[in-house]
């Protein structure tokens, strides 16, 4: 019944001239050089209608790489309907049974699929090869692995048998539908956040992000192809309102699964809580959210490590992980040694079309994400707030939504861009007295009403615990000596505190469990 713990996968290398490099390039080529129309799906049908929205290149924006609809309130409400009735033997099938399925559709994407899954988030999503792997493929691949396991093993958890009674729990599915509203930044959340509750017996509508419609479908075919049954999960393109108010409305809304931002998740609960008398079942709210995440750096860090760690959390992806470092906290005494390790690395970091297999980074997400980077950027180099640029600073959307690396270095603890969320390759820096250590990493959680990650340079051990005894309510994942970025599934769940969401630790042991309403039942002799 259980199953041998996995492994991570493996992250292939994609050397110049390698079968892997030549594979995922014929992939590139072959996604760049068409425009794909992309169906909603509902049971069976495929449904494409006008198909008049479009996913472009961020690094190109005039290149298409996909078409696709907007799901209408009746195909939402078709959905749900479906998906109900595909419930019944869904949720009665054993949990090995759907377990095996999401085993299968890990082996397809790390197989035939990965060049596909690698070159669509590339090109859709702006990410370079590195990037795209450890997302589209690894960390996907890993979500359908663990969750398997760890959803296999929670039946080991069961109450106590006595003589007179057998005791036990059913992991149930929840009654009703899984509502799953994923982002753009990671392919593998959106593969998550749709198989984990169908994993559990769950049927599921899935809306994807509109800029990685492309990707998350080639998702979807694959858990279509390894056996889960028509109805089981709907892909649904869909406007966030039309979607949101829809699902939040229907009386079988059994739970959300979301990552997104915090406006749009605070704005699901209330509309949850306004529907409460409608409901069959409480709806479970899970969310993950966004973040203002820092690096702390103590006078004794060593600053060969925080400069190469600072521009990979700050700078990969262009920053677009929600879990990137925004804000770092430098003493006096390092703050010139920061600024030239930092500038040296910062020199040799290349930008530009995802086709290129030498970029560290490419263009930023969209228009908005583009406008809205730029906006922070221009108010510093106006002087708000006293801030500086340092480093970077110039944007170009003339081909693709192209950010530079930027540092700024605000002297206002309180200044709207060392506290807002950018989400985009900007870093401030605040420069604190060193005789001030232990009252600045105090104010780091206050300063934001977000939770998400954070990390801590010290070379003193004892500053280190203490740090992270401070910080023990600041964030949901918390490194010392290490970046704030790159949770690898099962050896760091990852989660939110916080108005950074629910932290309910995506790729942990427990988050099966999140899926589940388990019945316990008393058998008595
Ligand atoms: N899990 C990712 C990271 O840790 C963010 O979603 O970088």
């Amino acid at each position: 019944q259980f199953m041998k713990k996995p492994t991570n996968e493996p992250i292939l290398d994609y050397k110049k001239g390698s079968t892997e490099r030549k594979a995922l390039e014929k992939a590139l080529e072959e996604y760049a050089s068409k425009t794909i129309d992309v169906p909603l799906v509902i049971g069976k049908e495929r449904i494409t209608r006008k198909l008049e929205h479009e996913q472009v290149m961020p690094s190109d924006h005039k290149h298409v790489i996909a078409k696709y609809t907007w799901a209408t309130e009746d195909d939402i409400k078709h959905a749900i309907e479906t998906g109900l009735e595909a419930r019944e033997k869904w949720h009665m099938k054993t949990l090995k049974e759907r377990a095996d399925i999401l085993l299968h559709a890990a082996d397809l994407c790390a197989g035939k699929y990965r060049m596909a899954l690698n070159a669509t988030t590339m090109l859709g999503q702006g990410k370079n090869i590195l990037q795209a792997e450890i997302d589209a493929a690894c960390e996907l691949i890993d979500f359908f692995r663990f969750n398997a396991y760890f959803a296999l093993d929670l039946e080991k958890y069961q109450p106590i048998s006595t003589k007179a009674s057998k005791n036990s729990m059913l992991y149930r599915a929840l009654e009703g539908f899984v509502a799953a509203i994923a982002p753009f930044n990671f392919t593998a959340i959106g593969g998550n956040l749709a198989s984990a509750p169908a994993l559990m017996g769950n049927v599921v509508l899935w809306k994807p992000s509109d800029t990685a419609v492309l990707s998350n479908y080639i998702i979807y075919q694959i858990l279509e192809e390894a056996g889960i049954p028509p109805g089981v999960i709907s892909f649904l393109p869909s406007d966030g309102p039309v979607f949101g108010n829809t699902v939040c409305d229907h009386k079988h809304l059994a739970a959300i699964n979301f990552t997104g931002s915090v406006p749009t998740f605070k704005y699901i609960w209330k509309r949850v809580g306004e529907n409460l008398d409608k409901y069959v079942s409480y709806p479970k709210l899970i969310g993950e959210c966004g973040g203002k995440n820092f690096h702390f750096i103590h006078p004794s860090a060593d600053m060969d490590s925080v400069a190469p760690a600072t521009i990979r959390s700050t700078y990969e992806y262009s920053g677009q992980k929600c879990s990137a470092c925004s804000r770092i906290y430098l003493p006096e005494s390092q703050w010139e040694t920061f600024k030239e390790k930092f500038s040296a690395i910062h020199k040799q970091v290349k930008m530009g079309d995802v086709r290129d297999g030498s970029i560290f980074m490419s263009a930023v997400i969209d228009s908005k994400a583009f406008a809205r980077i730029k906006k922070y950027i221009d108010a510093a180099k106006s002087g708000t707030d006293g801030a500086k640029i340092i480093l970077g600073g110039k944007c170009d959307d003339s081909k693709g939504y192209f950010v530079e690396p930027t540092l700024i270095q605000v002297t206002n603890p309180e200044s709207k861009i060392l506290t807002e969320e950018i989400f985009g390759p900007v870093l401030t820096a605040y420069v604190y007295p060193d005789s001030e250590v232990e009252s600045v990493v105090r104010s780091i959680k206050d300063a934001t009403p977000y939770g998400l990650t954070g990390a801590v340079f010290s070379g003193d051990k004892d500053f280190l615990y203490k740090a992270r005894d401070i910080l023990r309510d600041a964030v949901g994942n918390l490194y010392l000596n290490d970046k704030s970025t790159g949770s690898i599934v099962g050896q760091q769940p990852f989660g939110g505190a916080r108005m950074s969401g629910t932290n309910d630790k995506a790729g942990g042991p427990h988050y099966a469990l999140k899926w589940s309403s388990p019945q316990t039942i008393k058998e008595t002799f």
